[in-house]
């Protein structure tokens, strides 16, 4: 386990016309959603991801088929399969992820804290390491 990252399971309407599934801001999430996006078309074997953010918070949900997400808190490691659009996988900051083995045609949809802001990434490790230390007191 990760700490304060877990799988959430959303809340859905299912009839006959089909699935609707529901993200509400201070109910499913402790967030206000200032950002979608969603990654779609990717070439077998696409590999996304591979960094960590100091603040942002994030949902991914498999809209459509799977992916496998990959959670590293600096100490352990934990894979995710995320294939259910009732399932959203809650990731706070500073958690290194990386997202492969996408299905064929499959949409991983992201909702996230904050406006897109390069300086809040983390894209070496080393440095991950050393802010997760820091946040752990090791
Ligand atoms: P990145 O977050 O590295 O993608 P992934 O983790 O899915 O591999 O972003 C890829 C590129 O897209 C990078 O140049 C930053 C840009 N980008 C934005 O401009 N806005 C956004 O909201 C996101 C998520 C990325």
């Amino acid at each position: 386990m990760i700490d304060g990252c877990r799988l959430l399971n959303l809340n859905s309407i299912v009839d006959n016309r089909g699935g609707l599934t529901i993200i509400e801001s201070g109910i499913d999430i402790d967030f206000d959603c200032k950002r979608v996006y969603y990654l779609h078309s990717l070439p077998t074997g696409s590999q996304r991801g591979g960094h960590a953010h100091y603040n942002l918070k994030q949902l991914i949900i498999a809209a459509s088929g799977s992916f496998d997400v990959v959670l590293d808190n600096g100490l352990n490691k934990v894979t995710y399969t995320l294939d259910n659009p009732n399932v959203g996988l809650y990731l706070s900051n500073l958690v290194w992820r990386e997202l492969i083995n996408f299905s064929e045609g499959s949409v991983c949809l992201v909702l996230a804290s904050d406006l897109y802001n390069e300086s809040d990434y983390i894209r070496d490790y080393v440095e991950f390491k050393y802010q997760s230390s820091v946040r752990n007191g090791r």
